[in-house]
């Protein structure tokens, strides 16, 4: 199934949305919306004052963060479908970040053996990120992503005004997800965002809006030349397995970060490795130092951390043979995957980390 994706243009995405639902194939459908806290007041009555199709439309609440992505609260979801009549036709709108769409997509995945959804994120994240790609998936106990389905969602509409009442700690982990975007994609526009960001107190949201639709397309673009992440869509990880090394022993020591910093310290560590091993500008290495320090404290790892990094690296699933796996960058726009990364690589990375 293509995903139709809806970006921002001269027509609010909401109208377009609109005229999608209205269409022959949704006139059967009932539609459910799964909203959290914070999209249920922020969010939704945007949504349903934009999107008149969704007017008589059920909603689910789902808890706050990655406490949505349980096999409990995929289970209570199922059964409010079943409890409110919902068939074949129905049709899920996830309206929220990474969390909501990925248990609102996971329930529509299985429920019936596979429903339609439609995504609606509201958070940077999920715009350029988890929104687009039909990766579902659920926790188990500390396990992320543990239980999960490939399954596409029918539409992606994203609207950036969304953004307006986003935290600024949530719009820098998304900040940081755009910057893995760019390095892998427009050289100018990563250039462009480094001056943004040093030019701004926090983040500089007119420019993330205006390069909002360039990253969601970039992303689809990867993900429709290899839906099951056999080949290039692995590029989209730059930056994940020292990110998330990084996050989860954060998390163990008690200091935890979002994902997304997590992700954009990663990166610092990817760069620095690249530069080492495939020749990356350093100093495009430095302007992307200069960009981090303006918007989180880079932690100063000592021995002991880096060793606690490397143990959750060691296990990372994308591993093989024993080996650390990571995306390099050759420059700009030109990814190798799948780049062996010894154990003393990792450690010197992480340990440059408050030097460079
Ligand atoms: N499926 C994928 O391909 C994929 C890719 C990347 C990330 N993810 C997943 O996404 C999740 C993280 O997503 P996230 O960062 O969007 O987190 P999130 O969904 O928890 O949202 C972050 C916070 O922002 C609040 N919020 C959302 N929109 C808001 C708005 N417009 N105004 C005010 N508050 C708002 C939420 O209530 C929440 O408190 C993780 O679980 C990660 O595993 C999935
Ligand atoms: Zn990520």
């Amino acid at each position: 199934m293509k995903t139709k994706l809806i970006l921002p243009s001269r027509i609010s995405p909401l109208a377009r949305l609109n005229r999608l639902l209205s269409q022959k194939q949704y006139v059967q459908s009932r539609f459910f919306i799964v909203v959290d806290e914070n999209t249920y007041s922020h969010c939704l009555p945007t949504l349903i004052a934009g999107v008149s199709a969704l007017q008589q439309s059920e909603f689910f609440e789902v808890p706050l963060g990655e406490e949505a992505k349980g096999v409990d609260v995929a289970a209570q979801l199922w059964g409010a479908l079943l409890e409110s009549g919902a068939d074949r036709n129905s049709v899920i709108v996830n309206l929220g970040g990474g969390c909501v769409s990925d248990i609102g997509g996971f329930v529509a995945a299985a429920y019936m053996r596979g429903i339609r959804y439609v995504n609606v994120p509201t958070t940077l994240v999920g715009m350029v990120d988890a929104a687009i790609g039909g990766k579902t998936a659920v926790n188990l106990e500390t396990v992320k992503n543990a239980v999960g389905f490939f399954h596409a969602a029918d539409a992606v509409c994203v609207e950036p005004d969304f953004l307006d009442t986003l935290p600024e700690s949530e719009r820098v982990a998304g900040l940081f997800e755009m910057a893995k975007t760019l390095l892998l994609s427009d050289v100018v526009a990563f250039d462009a965002l480094v001056d943004a960001v040093l030019r701004s107190d926090g983040v500089p949201l007119d420019f993330v809006k205006s390069h909002i639709a360039d990253c969601t397309a970039f992303k689809q673009s990867v993900v429709a030349a290899d839906p099951y992440e056999r080949s290039a869509r692995k590029m989209l990880n730059l930056g994940h397995t020292f990110g998330h090394g990084i996050e989860s022993y954060l998390m163990q020591v008690g200091s935890p970060v979002s994902h997304g910093i997590a992700v954009g310290i990663g990166l610092m560590c990817s760069m620095y490795l690249s530069v080492k091993k495939l020749g990356l500008d350093a100093s495009l290495l430095q302007r992307y130092v200069s960009l981090v320090r303006r918007l989180v404290t880079v932690p100063a790892f000592s021995l002991r951390d880096a060793e606690g990094v490397l143990g959750y690296m060691r296990h990372d699933k994308k591993n093989r043979e024993g080996l650390i796996l990571c995306v390099l960058l050759q420059s700009v726009g030109v990814p190798v995957v799948d780049v062996a990364v010894d154990e003393n690589e990792v450690r010197d990375a992480l340990l440059s980390l408050s030097k460079l």
